[in-house]
């Protein structure tokens, strides 16, 4: 049963994100799916409640710029940004800073990490009494649009997540603003609730968009306009065993044995196979490289709930690179 909870429940919504479960909440945009960005376990169930057939990356809330800068690394366009724009719809894509507590899942494994302070006194009240970040896409599931109240919210998920925080409805109503800042061009990924022009009135002028026409298929969906975590490693998918000079990425009770290798996990549970995949695949490349190995075998994970987006991001990182 999900929990439907009133602004007096703000203390239980906060308890049960802190326990590692998922409140759907109102920002001045739309209702997120929030889950506790720490806690890898947390994160998977967000994909698997959402029923996303890939792991996008999240954007991080925070209650304040200062507790967004603990976690990734602000220049100067971030700062004149946030001071101007924060609390607000913009979502601004920073380098992690090396110690962010942000689990890799919450990142789908990239070096950078979308962060918005949002503008919703329940939001915020929320945000400061977890006292940690918060990843929370939109609470609607795959497919379907993004939610504006929470009789929206439990159309869509009910029985599949904790609680949700009823607020009434939101402000805005479409999405943040996506602003890439990790190049040295200022780029949108994807338009929102403050427009270019204003960003451009503090910032100066914006590089290109990237053009979703021209890119690749897998990139063309909404959402869909960054790059993909790949280990330096080439990937050889439907490993039984690893070779001499492979790292075995492995899955389940019956892992070959093998002098490198990661247990997505042991028991075969797919929540914490997701909640592995990024920090195993980072350690497996960075260890196995070190040791000379050649490439990293990665057993089969089953085609079923997080498998099919843990086998996306499998397949896009075994891909031939340009
Ligand atoms: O208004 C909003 O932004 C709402 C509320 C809940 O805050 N959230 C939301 O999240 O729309 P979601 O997950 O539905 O959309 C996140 C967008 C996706 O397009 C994703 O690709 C992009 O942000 N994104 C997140 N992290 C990124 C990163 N590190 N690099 C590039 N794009 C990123
Ligand atoms: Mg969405």
């Amino acid at each position: 049963m999900t929990e439907r909870l009133g602004p007096a429940d703000l203390p239980r919504a906060a308890a049960l994100l802190r326990a590692g479960e998922l409140v759907a909440f109102p920002t001045e945009t739309v209702y997120g799916l929030g889950a506790d960005a720490t806690n890898g376990q947390a994160v998977a169930a967000v994909f698997a409640a959402k029923g996303r057939p890939s792991f996008n990356p999240l954007i991080c809330h925070y209650p304040d710029a200062e507790a967004a800068w603990r976690d990734v690394a602000p220049d100067a366009r971030a700062e004149r940004l946030a001071a101007r724009f924060w609390p607000g719809p913009l979502s601004l894509v920073l380098p992690r800073r090396p110690g962010c507590g942000v689990d890799l899942l919450a990142g789908a494994g990239l070096e950078t990490l979308a962060v918005r302070v949002p503008a919703h006194p329940l939001a915020l009240g929320l945000l400061r009494a977890v006292g940690r970040p918060v990843a929370a896409p939109s609470a609607n599931r795959s497919g379907q649009v993004s939610p504006t109240t929470a009789e929206h919210v439990l159309e869509g998920l009910s029985g599949r997540i904790a609680a949700v925080l009823d607020g009434g409805a939101c402000p805005v109503g479409v999405e943040s603003t996506v602003l890439d800042l990790s190049g040295r061009e200022a780029r949108i990924l994807r338009p929102g609730g403050v427009t270019a022009e204003a960003i451009a009135a503090e910032i100066g002028p914006l590089g290109r968009a990237p053009d979703p026409a021209a890119g690749p298929a897998h990139l063309r969906s909404p959402g869909m306009l960054q790059s993909h975590y790949a280990p330096e490693l080439p990937l050889r998918l439907g490993a039984r065993e690893a070779g001499p000079e492979e790292a075995l990425l492995a899955f389940g009770p019956e892992a070959p044995a093998a002098p490198l290798a990661w247990n997505l996990s042991e028991r075969g549970d797919l929540a914490e196979a997701a909640s592995r995949l990024f920090s195993g695949l980072r350690w497996l490349d960075a260890e196995g490289r070190a040791r000379g190995l050649r490439r990293i075998a990665a057993m089969p994970v089953p085609e079923r709930g997080l498998g099919v987006a843990i086998n996306d991001r499998l397949r896009r990182a075994a891909a031939p690179r340009g």
